[in-house]
């Protein structure tokens, strides 16, 4: 097939984009894709491909922006319930952290899921996956973190697994069993750092050689954060988890600053993510790295609190920057990527250019897929956006309404605009 008349063609070729090269759109005025077998094989201008291949089926882009799928490197998508209640609460005077260690916050989605059917998770995280694919988001990273005991995150895992085959999109699996410390273990939080490290990933290994049919091992995360895992405990936990081969992320500088993108550095972590509160001597040893900080901006916008990122700062030190939903019912429920683009230009002051590369070829590179998915280049995976505008920089500037006309998913034309 081949994809033609695009006003612009976003291309973000040329890989993950640091510092100052963030932004760079690589964009192709009537430009057009040749998809084959689900994978970009061509791509150059209209009228170039169309003398080349005159005979190939044709879908008109109608002269509106064409470019990468969304990849959202960042949620907590597979839960059960709500806290509506909590809003209200916070918008009282009540904090976050105070919710959570009143056994509030996270714990409260936890029982709600524990009490849940496998069927009943997947029902209701299925159709925020659907609407995060219809606002353009092909590939979404989900997380565990709502279980806290084996059995529920194994639970929270296999409804990953399932969604992933069951849905047009492609879903990265994250173990966050470190999101928070169960009721159980109150009293002996160390003792639950010692029943993850010693039992929770050994055992999850075995499960996933025999559940998940050759994948590679999914992420571990820890939520390292006053009142959630300690920078010691979230060490613990990190370094246990390399050891067994498993690839890292950690979610730091959320609401204090403990030091933990320093730590993600020396682990070889693929991202940092949150990094609100981050110190200038962490955004130094992040940038000196391959690691991504992944900015979460629903997040402080959610709370509405008022700081955000430094992604001057990250970019100015010539860092890796991605952006991503966070989806979760707790700080953030927004399932649209480009609201996310829109606060993320206001607040940390991207361009629409930078939130875009961002949420795309960075994004990409913060789950290890920059070589697969992120950008329209030869041989990486036909997922692609059909935009209802004409160019690029109306993302960002209008929010709050659906950009995405089409969604192409490995080369299908899926669109579930109504
Ligand atoms: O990334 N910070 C920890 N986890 C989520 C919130 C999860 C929840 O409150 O349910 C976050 O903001
Ligand atoms: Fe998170």
């Amino acid at each position: 097939m081949l994809i033609h008349s695009a006003s612009q063609l976003i291309t973000l070729e040329g890989g993950p984009q640091r510092g100052s090269k963030l932004g760079e759109l690589g964009v192709i005025e009537n430009g057009a894709v040749l998809i084959r077998n689900g994978l970009i094989e061509k791509v150059g201008g209209t009228e170039a491909l169309i003398n080349n291949y005159p005979d190939e089926e044709r879908f008109d882009a109608k002269n509106r922006v064409v470019m990468p799928g969304f990849v959202d490197p960042h949620t907590h998508a597979v839960w059960v319930g709500d806290r509506a209640n909590e809003f209200e609460a916070k918008l009282a005077g009540k904090t976050y952290l105070e919710i959570l260690a009143e056994g509030g916050g996270i714990l409260s989605t936890v029982s709600a899921t524990r009490n849940a059917s496998l069927d009943e998770l997947k029902t209701q995280s299925k159709e925020r996956l659907m609407s995060m694919f219809k606002h353009g988001a092909t590939t979404i990273e989900v997380k565990t973190g709502y279980g806290l005991d084996l059995e529920t995150e194994l639970k929270q895992l296999q409804s990953i697994l399932d969604l992933d085959e069951e849905g047009p999109w492609d879903l990265v699996p994250t173990f966050l069993g470190a999101h928070a410390v169960p009721q159980e273990y109150e009293d002996n939080p160390d003792g639950y750092v010692d029943l993850i490290c010693n039992s929770m990933l050994p055992e999850l290994i075995n499960w996933w050689n025999q559940s998940a049919k050759g994948r590679s091992l999914p992420f571990v995360d820890v939520f390292c954060e006053t009142g959630a895992f300690s920078l010691d405990q979230s060490k613990r936990i990190l370094s246990s988890a390399k050891e067994l081969g498993f690839p890292l992320k950690i979610h730091v500088d959320e609401f204090d600053n403990l030091g933990g993108a320093s730590m993600a550095v020396e682990l070889g972590a693929y991202s940092a993510d949150h990094i609100v509160m981050t110190s200038e001597n962490d955004i130094k040893a992040m940038a000196k790295s391959d690691l991504v900080g992944v900015s979460l901006p629903g997040t402080p916008f959610g709370l509405a609190h008022k700081e955000y990122s430094p992604a001057k700062s990250i970019i100015g030190n010539d860092g890796y920057l991605a952006i991503a939903s966070d989806l979760n019912p707790g700080t953030t429920w927004g399932e649209n990527p480009q609201m996310i683009i829109a606060i993320a230009c206001r607040y940390m002051k991207l361009t629409p250019a930078q939130a875009i590369a961002a949420y795309t070829i960075n994004a990409a590179k913060a789950v290890g897929k920059h070589a697969e998915i992120g950008s329209i280049e030869p041989g990486k995976k036909a997922d692609l956006l059909v935009l209802s505008i004409a160019n690029y920089q109306q993302l960002g500037y209008r929010y709050g309404t659906n950009l995405v006309d089409t969604v192409i998913k490995d080369g299908n034309i899926i669109n579930y605009r109504n």
